[in-house]
């Protein structure tokens, strides 16, 4: 048995000690927020934190969060209100919503790191992949949860979007249990 902490519940899981974080997530607690994507810690839209760290769930053995914080987009908020939720849905920010549950949790521990980011710190700590697209509108709503100037109105002049290709194709089943 390996004893798991997440989103501040106890959770006791019997699996092999090198079985990804990502499936125990999903499979054993149930927590289908948490998106599985590339599976090699390259897209993102598997993003938890650990310690408060952001992790790619799905290339941490579930061995190495044992004993630690474990926070998914679920722990966020019990109802959507975390700053972070709320400006997405403000914004709009999904288009199809696969990996949205991972660019939020990516963006909510930037924020704890840099309260103001720039556009550049944005660009370099948000790597996570969108196939759909939407970095102007994450860009924009990781602004407004800061509260800042930019993030509250149009996001026209936000600047020209940093070009990133490549990736997964995300897998059809979507958006159904994106939270934001
Ligand atoms: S599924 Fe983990 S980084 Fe892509
Ligand atoms: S909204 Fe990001 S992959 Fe569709």
């Amino acid at each position: 048995m390996i004893q798991l902490n997440i989103n501040g519940k106890p959770q006791q899981v019997d699996v092999e000690p090198n079985t990804p974080l990502l499936w125990v997530i999903r499979e054993q607690v149930g927590l289908t927020g948490t998106k599985y994507g590339c599976g090699v810690a390259q897209c993102g839209a598997c993003t938890v934190h650990v310690d408060d760290e952001p992790v790619r769930s799905c290339s941490m053995p579930v061995s190495a969060a044992a004993g630690k914080q474990i926070t998914t987009v679920e722990g966020l908020s019990p109802d959507s209100s975390h700053p972070v939720q709320k400006a997405w849905a403000a914004l709009d920010v999904p288009q199809c919503g696969y990996c949205q549950s991972g660019q939020i949790m990516a963006a909510v521990a930037l924020l704890r790191k840099k309260p103001k980011p720039t556009d550049k710190d944005i660009d370099e700590a948000m790597t996570n992949i969108c196939r759909c697209g939407t970095y102007q509108r994450i860009r924009a709503a990781v602004h407004m949860a800061a509260g800042s100037a930019k993030g509250g109105g149009s996001i026209i002049h936000m600047g020209a979007e940093t070009a990133r290709t490549g990736g997964p194709v995300a897998p059809a089943d979507g958006n159904s249990n994106v939270q934001v």
